[in-house]
């Protein structure tokens, strides 16, 4: 099995690398950029801007599968900043790639799609109800980097309608774990708060955006990886959830890592901030029914594993 990873220098493409290549495929990992902190996880390592046609018809070819995970992306406050950068980079990545994949004959494509796909109306309340994949419509995505999952989700199954390209898209619910970003401002929440946590001294404070009541569920990296997986070798041909469905506030996530720092940490409260939605969980009824998949990492090991490795990396 021969199989491309795009987006193979950022975190969740450069976990899956090493994933596969332990399942035995040869692995061709892509990216623009390397300022990930693994190596040797792949066979052959590609620098492209895939935003051109030719560099994805380049590095198709010969392949039996395509994980896209390529995206200009970010945390909050990177994607509520930047839009129209977003929306351009996204949209010719994904529609080059899903092209060059279909002059290649590559068997079947992985699309990486968002939580962020989901309607701003379903999320205005703390006390979320789980978010069902049929919930993405009627459409309202609160940022534009969502609106762009929701258009590629649906050039994915035009694709495979149109042209028999066999496609599978996951929509990942807040994914973290070590040797993601973590600082340089396109950290999301965990990490964030791993670096604010290590960096302050015992008995310090550390900033929250908003009141720190706003929910989120978090997806430690392995079961996401595990789930990729599960999904491009089964016969589902819509999105699904690849989440946790364990509802905590930023408050209760950050008490969480001020318990496994040890320290004594006094919060400061930020309402200027970019909080994004009220609440957004996952509901994983279907992709448990569809794949058998379910995370399998509590919020508590995966957080330790990520404040072990972020603290490593600012020593
Ligand atoms: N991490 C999450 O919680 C999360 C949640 C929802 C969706 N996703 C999606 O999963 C995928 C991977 O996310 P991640 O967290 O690993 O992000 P990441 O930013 O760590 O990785 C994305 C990679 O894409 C690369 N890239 C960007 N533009 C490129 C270009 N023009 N050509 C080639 N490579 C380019 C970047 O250099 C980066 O290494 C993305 O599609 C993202 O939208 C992630």
């Amino acid at each position: 099995m021969k199989v491309v990873v795009t987006g193979a220098g950022g975190f969740i493409g450069s976990h899956l690398c090493r994933y596969l290549q332990n399942k035995g495929y040869w692995v061709r990992a892509v990216d623009i950029k390397w300022d990930n902190y693994m190596s040797n996880y792949a066979d052959e390592f590609v620098t492209a801007d895939l935003r051109t046609a030719e560099s994805c018809s380049k590095i198709t070819q010969g392949m039996n599968r395509v994980y896209n995970l390529a995206a200009n992306m970010g945390g909050i406050g990177y994607i509520t900043e930047v839009k129209a950068e977003i929306v351009r980079d996204n949209v010719l990545i994904n529609v080059n790639m899903l092209e060059a994949a279909r002059k290649s004959n590559v068997d079947r494509f992985f699309f990486s799609s968002s939580a962020c796909a989901y309607p701003t109306y379903k999320q205005e309340s703390a006390a979320i109800v789980p978010l069902k994949e049929d919930d993405a419509y009627p459409a309202d995505p609160d940022n534009e980097y969502g609106w762009e999952k929701l258009f590629t989700e649906r050039l994915c199954l035009d694709y495979s309608e149109d042209f028999g390209l066999v496609t599978r898209i996951a929509r990942f619910h807040n994914i973290y774990g070590p040797e993601g970003t973590y600082m340089g401002g396109r950290e999301k929440a965990p990490a964030a708060l791993c670096r604010k946590v290590v960096k302050v001294s015992n008995s310090g404070k550390i900033d929250i955006w908003g009141d720190g009541e706003q929910t989120r569920s978090f997806c430690y990296v392995d079961d996401c990886v595990r789930g990729i997986e599960q999904l491009i070798e089964s016969d589902y041909p819509n999105p699904v959830n690849i989440g946790s469905d364990r509802l905590v506030t930023i408050n209760e996530l950050a008490d969480i890592i001020i318990g496994i720092s040890g320290k004594k940490i006094e919060r400061v409260y930020d309402p200027t901030k970019p909080q994004g939605v009220r609440g957004r969980n996952a509901d994983l009824t279907l992709v448990t029914k569809v794949l058998g998949w379910k995370p399998e990492i509590s919020l508590e090991q995966g957080l330790a594993k990520t404040y072990r490795w972020i603290e490593s990396r600012l020593q």
